[in-house]
């Protein structure tokens, strides 16, 4: 899938795109059966709300077949290589559960703020895509974005240990504030299947939800070939190593897996 001219403009202003119903419904119920057993599971790469309900599942790629393929799926692919024009790996590939009444705070930061400072990515040749797991409403604890605030560079933070399960390079409330001033904020939504392409400087974070409705993200950082990480203080399973450019599967991928739930365990 390629973006068009448009898509690349709107991308270059605002700092983001957005792609409503990217994947089917039944695309993304073979990923969400997948995501519900990887919280079920004890695994290190899940982290979780002071409340035991799953926060965040880094690295499904690695160990989850449905998720290996998403990783590495053409409609996502494509265009990041496009937009960064060359090739790309995967920096971080998390699902972030946001639970019914429990899923907690994510506080305004940048994530090359983070990448930069933590895992030494030298430039913001990296950019994020959200994949919607649940239909996301302003009621669920939606991703908040302040657009076009990818345009000035890594903003000043601080590393917050505090607040959250994770830690995080988070923003003071006058920058957010002024950004907000000058660009507004806004909170795309959409059915489950959405999809979000955001550059890895545009400013973002979501509230908690309190709603009794899941809101379930599947996040891909991806990150050009030639701009890899230089410090390696995180796990590997949250900062990766590999390098490797990722080739592109067949747009078939995920329906392979439709009524095959067998194949959806670790290969
Ligand atoms: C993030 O910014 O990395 C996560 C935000 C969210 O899932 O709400
Ligand atoms: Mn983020």
């Amino acid at each position: 899938m390629k973006l068009s001219e448009e898509q690349i403009k709107q991308f270059n202003e605002e700092g983001y795109i957005f792609l409503p119903s990217c994947f089917s419904k039944d695309e993304i119920t073979v990923l969400n059966d997948a995501a519900a057993e990887i919280y079920k599971s004890d695994r290190e790469e899940v982290w979780r709300e002071s409340s035991g309900v799953a926060r965040t599942a880094f690295a499904a790629h690695t160990y989850n077949e449905a998720h290996r393929r998403l990783g590495a799926h053409p409609r996502l692919i494509t265009p990041i290589e496009q937009l960064l024009g060359g090739d790309v790996y995967m920096h971080q590939y998390k699902i972030n559960a946001k639970a019914a009444f429990d899923g907690d705070v994510w506080q305004w930061h940048q994530d090359f703020g983070v990448w930069h400072r933590d895992d030494g990515m030298p430039e913001p040749r990296a950019m994020n895509i959200a994949v919607f797991l649940d239909d996301v409403s302003g009621a669920n604890g939606p991703l908040i974005f302040l657009p076009k605030s990818h345009k000035i560079g890594v903003i000043e933070a601080g590393h917050d240990v505090q607040t959250t399960s994770y830690p995080l390079w988070t923003l003071d409330r006058e920058t957010v504030q002024k950004l907000s001033d000058e660009g507004g904020c806004v909170a795309p939504i959409g059915p489950a299947g959405s999809v979000i392409m955001f550059s890895s400087l545009l400013v973002h974070a979501s509230p908690p939800n309190i709603s009794p409705l899941p809101r379930t993200i599947v996040y891909l950082s991806l990150c050009r070939t030639d701009n890899h990480i230089t410090k390696f203080k995180r796990a590997e399973w949250i900062a990766h190593r590999n390098f490797e450019p990722i080739s592109a599967l067949n747009d078939q991928c995920l329906e392979d897996l439709i009524g095959n739930p067998s194949s959806v365990a670790a290969e």
